[in-house]
Order: structure tokens, then C-alpha cells, then sequence
């Protein structure tokens, strides 16, 4: 029997993208959508694309209504919203990934430093962080996982090798990135409209964006170290994809060819991450649509400074793809199952 699925907020750009990707898995079945401002309309109706896909209506949330139609939840709300949902699901005995940051935090002081007071801090025990190339096992018993941002997800993947092996210095790590506009959500906000975006590139939020706790926190948890990144997160003019580019210091000499091997290591047995060979460098074109994370890395071999480059879709290994993985991993089916899309190029 398949498993039944709701998508909470199914109407955003992240719900749209967990629509595409589980109508295209064998083994679950979408039987409720929720929406707002859609409740009542078919689906197909506010997203063409899904016209001959699926058919159902969007709905209000109501929380019996919905735990008797499914035996799993994605919810794709904004965060405050999650926190008011969730734990309802939870009680129900549902299993859920989240796909906003209300659950990405273990400790309720860090979550409420950055964004508001949680509601449901005790519950923060329950969830789980859902990168599972840091994760996996974990990820297979929760029962809540706070599924990651996408900035932190091309970041953190393009350092956890590094930061495992204690290969960098943690004094000076700079990450810039650069996402497309469908990182901000299809809410319509003024910065998010094609004039202010269309043909500039802008930084913003520079060492105040919201994600940076999680990166530093999962860095610093994994090297046992308080680490402080630089972060800068730009915008730029594409519908998806986010390039990141990571400076660092290595401790001692090396070259390009032993750090690639320590990804290659690394990364071994993880069916979504590709590493280009020397010389070649990842491009947010080649994993567009797919759950790929392309990393490339060069070494400046005379003084021991290094790049990483990892690409994501931010809408799906950034998303809605790296929760089906959990998903996946968390109900025991193959990691790939419904995501073993090929990237749509150009
Ligand atoms: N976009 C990304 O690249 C990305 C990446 C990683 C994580 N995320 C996170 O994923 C979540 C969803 O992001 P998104 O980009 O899909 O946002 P979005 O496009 O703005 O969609 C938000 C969805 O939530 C629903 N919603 C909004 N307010 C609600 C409320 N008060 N009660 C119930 N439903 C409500 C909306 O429904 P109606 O408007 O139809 O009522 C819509 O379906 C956010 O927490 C975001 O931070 C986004």
C-alpha cells in the first residue's frame, strides 16, 4: 500500500516542487493539499503544470480532517506558521518534515535569537537536523525533521569534508553566495518583482541573514569548536539555483588533487553528490531541476588558500527534494526513490 501524503502550504513554490517530485514516486500517494487563499480550487488550477498530474483541492487546514486522509507531512509554510501546526501532527502520531526553521534548531535560545519565541521549544528534542550527508541516522528514526535552508545546505556540504578531516583554518572561512529569486518564496514582496531584479546583482543581509546560525552551528557541532563564518548571500537574477563559493585556509600545503580525494572519500556512497574532476568547476545549469549538489574545488597550491564551488536548485536539494530524500530515509524506502531526475539543461 502507498503512503499517503499531505503537503502543508502546497501552494508556494516549495509545495509546487514536493508536488513534481512525489507524483513522480512509486511508492506514495498526495491525498491532501492546504492553502489560504486557494482553499476549494484544483490544484491544476493554480498550477497548470500539474494539469493531467493530479487532481484534488486545495483545502483549509484543518488538523482532524487532514490526519485521517494521510500517514505523512511536509509542511511548507513560513516559519511561526510551522511551530503552529506541527506539534498538532506530531500528537497525531504523523511523521513530518518541516520545511520552514522552526525545527532546524536544538537549542529554543538560538532559534529565538534569530527569528521569535518558540512555542513548542520542548519538541526541539524530537527533531532532527535533516542534512543526511551529516544525519542519516538520526534522520531514520525522527519523528519531526527540520529539513535545512538552502544556503546552508551548498555551504555546509562543500565544508564537512574539511571541517572532518581538520584540514582549514577555522580563523577566516568566507562563504558568498548567490541565489535566484525563487529562494524569497511566490509571496509577492516589492524586492522580488522582475524590475528590481532583472538584469542587477545585489548582496544583502550581510553577516544578519538568518541562516548563518545554522551553518555556524552545525560547523562548530561537527568540529567541536566554536567556528564564525563570513557569510554573504546575494541575489540574483535567475528563477533557481544558488552558487556558493567558499574561501578557505589549509593548515598545511596540499593539492588540488588531495583535497578532491578527500570529498571523493567523503561523499563515496552519497547518491546526490557530484564532484567535478580537477579543472572543471560546478555551474547552478548543470543540477537545475535535479537533487544534485555539484562541488568543485581549487587549490592555490604556492600558499595553501582554496576555493570550494558547490551548486544546488535551491527548490530542490536547497528543498523540497532534500525532504523527499528524508523522507526517504526516514520511512526506509531507496534514497532515490521519486528524485532520480536528470537536471534540465539548459
Ligand atoms: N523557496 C526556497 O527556496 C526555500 C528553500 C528552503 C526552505 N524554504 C522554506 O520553506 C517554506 C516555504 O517556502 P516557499 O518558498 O514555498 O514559500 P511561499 O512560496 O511563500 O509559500 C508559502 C506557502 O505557505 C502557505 N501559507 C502562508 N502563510 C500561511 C499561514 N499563515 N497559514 C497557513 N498556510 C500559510 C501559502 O498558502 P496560501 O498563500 O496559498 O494561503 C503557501 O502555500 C518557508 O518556511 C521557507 O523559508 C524555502
Amino acid at each position: 500500500m502507498k503512503t499517503r501524503v499531505g503537503v502543508i502550504g502546497a501552494t508556494g513554490y516549495t509545495g509546487v516542487e514536493l508536488l513534481r517530485l512525489l507524483l513522480l514516486h512509486p511508492e506514495v500517494e498526495v491525498t491532501a493539499l492546504t492553502s489560504q487563499k486557494y482553499a476549494g480550487t484544483e490544484i491544476a488550477e493554480v498550477f497548470p503544470s500539474l494539469a493531467r498530474h493530479l487532481s484534488l483541492r486545495c483545502e483549509e487546514l484543518s488538523i482532524d480532517r487532514i490526519s485521517e486522509k494521510v500517514d505523512f507531512i511536509f509542511t511548507a509554510v513560513p516559519h511561526k506558521t510551522a511551530m503552529e501546526v506541527v506539534p498538532f501532527f506530531y500528537q497525531k502520531g504523523k511523521r513530518v518534515v518541516d520545511l520552514s526553521a522552526d525545527f532546524r534548531f536544538q537549542d529554543a535560545k538560538v532559534y529565538e535569537q534569530w527569528y521569535q519565541k518558540h512555542t513548542s521549544p520542548d519538541l526541539l528534542k524530537e527533531s532532527v537536523y535533516g542534512l543526511p550527508e551529516l544525519h542519516r541516522e538520526k534522520i531514520r528514526e525522527a519523528k519531526i525533521v527540520g529539513n535545512p535552508g538552502c544556503y546552508p545546505t551548498g555551504a555546509l556540504i562543500g565544508l564537512i569534508p574539511l571541517v572532518k578531516k581538520g584540514m582549514i583554518s577555522y580563523e577566516n572561512i568566507v562563504i558568498d553566495s548567490k541565489s535566484g529569486v525563487s529562494g524569497a518564496g511566490r509571496d509577492v514582496v516589492l524586492g522580488s518583482l522582475f524590475c528590481e531584479v532583472n538584469e542587477g546583482v545585489k548582496a544583502y543581509n550581510i553577516f544578519k541573514h538568518r541562516h548563518l546560525p545554522e551553518i555556524e552551528g552545525e560547523l562548530s557541532a561537527l568540529a567541536q569548536k566554536r567556528i564564525s563564518v563570513t557569510f554573504v548571500p546575494h541575489l540574483i537574477p535567475m528563477d533557481r539555483g544558488i552558487l556558493t563559493t567558499i574561501y578557505v585556509h589549509f593548515l598545511k600545503q596540499v593539492k588540488t588533487e588531495e583535497v578532491l580525494n578527500t570529498f571523493y572519500q567523503c561523499y563515496e556512497k552519497e547518491p546526490f553528490i557530484r564532484i567535478h574532476p580537477k579543472g572543471r568547476l560546478p555551474n547552478t545549469k548543470d543540477v537545475r531541476g535535479s537533487n544534485y549538489c555539484d562541488i568543485g574545488v581549487v587549490v592555490n597550491e604556492s600558499d595553501g588558500r582554496g576555493v570550494i564551488v558547490t551548486a544546488i536548485d535551491n527548490l530542490v536539494k536547497g528543498a523540497s527534494g532534500e525532504a523527499v530524500q528524508n523522507m526517504n530515509i526516514m520511512l526506509g524506502y531507496p534514497e532515490t526513490l521519486g528524485l532520480d531526475v536528470l537536471p534540465l539543461f539548459p
